[in-house]
């Protein structure tokens, strides 16, 4: 059974996780204003994921009988004022996340609860490729500065990242 600190770390990570999900979706609806398709694509597709994460947790703490705790969503940044800025505090919430999770894998090591420890491998993986994706098109915008033509071409490149590939069959 899930109790104590791990379970309250879960129950926070679990909100983080919807957070992330708000924050993308701040993002997306951002990028539709300036009509950038791509990067609207790709934000609502990660806002979409995010939301996957916080349900892992919620039923993983379901199955080990730990009491599910929904609090408070906070609101997310909705005035940006560039494509930059969005991506930069989107890069810096990922690299956030990832600290917490590791957090709470400090955390079941200390109190033996390799179960929680084994099932949140899972997110470390996940955080890398986050960090990665979100990083290289930090960098793609800083390359590109102001030149209107290099953010339309990395518009069109970002319209499909992250996207499950087509199905063989
Ligand atoms: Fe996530
Ligand atoms: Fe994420």
């Amino acid at each position: 059974m899930l109790k104590g600190k791990v379970l309250e770390m879960l129950n926070e990570q679990m909100n983080r996780e919807f957070f992330s999900w708000y924050l993308y979706l701040s993002a997306a609806t951002y990028f539709n204003t300036l009509d950038l398709e791509g990067f609207e694509q790709w934000t609502r597709r990660q806002a979409t994921e995010e939301t996957t994460h916080a349900m892992k947790i919620y039923n993983y703490m379901l199955e080990r009988n730990g009491e599910v705790v929904l609090s408070k969503i906070p609101a997310p940044t909705q005035k940006w004022n560039s494509p930059i800025e969005v991506i930069e505090a989107v890069y810096q919430h990922e690299c956030e996340l990832t600290g917490r999770i590791n957090d709470i894998v400090r955390l079941t090591r200390e109190v033996s609860d390799y179960t929680t420890e084994v099932f949140l491998h899972w997110f470390i993986t996940e955080q890398r490729e986050e960090e990665a994706m979100a990083s290289r098109v930090l960098q793609k915008l800083k390359m590109i500065g102001n030149d209107m033509g290099g953010l339309l071409m990395l518009d069109a490149q970002v319209a499909t990242v992250g996207q499950a590939p087509e199905s063989a069959t």
